[in-house]
């Protein structure tokens, strides 16, 4: 077991009508001029925006907003942020929408709180020392940002999508109202519950430091996500659901499914964010398009772990070989993300890619993490090459 840090100091406001809270939290956290910065759209067609501005005016806050922010959110919407704060003195941000306003916000607070280019930050050039204070108010469960110390920006000269992770990037409170989620499509609700799975994953398959505890905690919201993400398919509506879903995505990422082991493996992510980058896809069905191709690349050489996976979140019949019966367990969550309509190779994505494509998205990528990453099997360029080859 290894040694951890666990800081999780975000302020968690969770149940039905908690978006009322919002003002009051502001106030709590000394915020006096208010950035809310939102996405497409999604608030303001299902009222929530309205709600909040309403309930600030209430309150006496002044606020400006900025919506705009994109999946894979865009480094050009942050510096505007960054300007529009800086002429409207504003003191705190509020995000109110998915992990790419919450990014996007985070981005903005690193920029207005610290001198020179934001994006040196998601470079790994310099680290920031400090960010606007920021809360949340989440519809859609899936990234666990509302929690979690990364935001991930997308550059978009040369489609360079990058996180970026820092305890000062950790918002203050979030708000977690699971009926907010309801009026997501279903393809993004499914999206988030691989996310949401694969973030607890990516902690889980390693080869170094495991503690029972937090094996026990992974394994038990593997199977809690999978059971309500099948409920969801056919009953969107559930509330019950949808709260152990949105409270499991934040548990995912917030370092408790990872607390004693080597910090985790990373490379389905690593992977995902060329393709996001590249090809603008939703980040958790990119995540599952190459999921199987990683674990069949890298699970002989962290065998016990994809047993233990096997039997323990799978439920496989325990015959066999250790290695069949690993395999079995890759093919079982497989079928499951194809029971949740999520693709499993890049075709089902809908992406075409081609031999240069790949090239490319390869050599980016090990360039993002300095030549080799992975704890479940260090990979390098042309590992990276192979699995993305696999996984057309
Ligand atoms: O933009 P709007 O109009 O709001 O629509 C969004 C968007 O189209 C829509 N949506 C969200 N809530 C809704 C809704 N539609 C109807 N009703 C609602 N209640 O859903 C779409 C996806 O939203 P987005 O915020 O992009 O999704 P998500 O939360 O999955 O965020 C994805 C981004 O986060 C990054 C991903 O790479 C991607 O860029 N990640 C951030 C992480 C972090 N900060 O810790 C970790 C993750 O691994 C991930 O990399
Ligand atoms: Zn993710």
């Amino acid at each position: 077991m290894y040694n951890f840090n666990y800081f999780t100091p975000t302020k968690v406001v969770f149940g039905k009508n908690t978006e009322t809270k919002a003002a009051e939290l502001i106030r709590e956290f000394g915020g006096k001029k208010v950035l809310i910065h939102y996405g497409g759209g999604s608030v303001i067609r299902s009222g929530l925006l309205k709600r909040v501005t309403d309930s600030l005016e209430a309150a006496g806050i002044p606020y400006i907003t900025l919506g705009g922010a994109v999946p894979n959110p865009r480094l050009s919407l942050v510096y505007e942020g960054i300007a529009l704060c800086k002429k409207e003195n504003v003191d705190f941000l509020l995000a109110v929408g998915g992990g790419s306003a919450i990014d996007s916000a985070k981005a903005i607070g690193y920029g207005v709180t610290n001198e020179g280019d934001v994006w040196d930050y998601y470079d790994y050039r310099r680290t920031v020392s400090a960010c606007l204070p920021l809360g949340v108010i989440l519809t859609i469960a899936a990234t666990g940002s509302e929690m979690s110390d990364s935001s991930v920006i997308t550059k978009e000269e040369g489609l360079i999508k990058r996180g970026y992770s820092s305890d000062f990037g950790r918002p203050k409170f979030a708000i977690m109202n699971p009926e907010l989620t309801m009026t997501l499509p279903d393809y993004q609700t499914a999206c988030g519950c691989a996310d949401i799975m694969m973030h607890t994953m990516e902690r889980y398959f390693t080869n170094g430091g495991n503690m029972e505890i937090t094996d026990a905690l992974a394994e038990g919201l593997l199977r809690t996500v999978m059971k309500n993400a099948e409920i969801l398919v056919k009953d969107p509506k559930n509330y019950d659901a949808r709260a152990e879903i949105m409270w499991a995505g934040s548990l995912s990422h917030n370092g408790l499914t990872g607390c004693g082991n080597d910090g985790g493996d990373w490379m389905t992510h690593k992977l995902e964010h060329e393709l996001g980058g590249l090809y603008d896809v939703a980040h958790g069905a990119g995540l599952t398009a190459v999921w199987g191709s990683w674990a069949r690349y890298v699970y002989l050489n962290c065998l016990p772990r994809f047993k233990q996976f096997a039997l323990n979140v799978m439920g496989v019949d325990s015959a066999g070989s250790d290695e069949e019966i690993a395999l079995k367990g890759i093919e079982a969550l497989e079928a499951f993300f194809r029971r949740i309509h999520m693709p499993t190779n890049l075709r089902e994505l809908g992406v075409h890619a081609t031999e240069k494509d790949l090239e490319i998205m390869a050599h980016k990528c090990a360039v993002g993490v300095d030549g080799a990453m992975g704890s479940a099997k260090l990979l390098r360029e042309a590992d990276m090459l192979a699995i993305f080859q696999a996984s057309r």
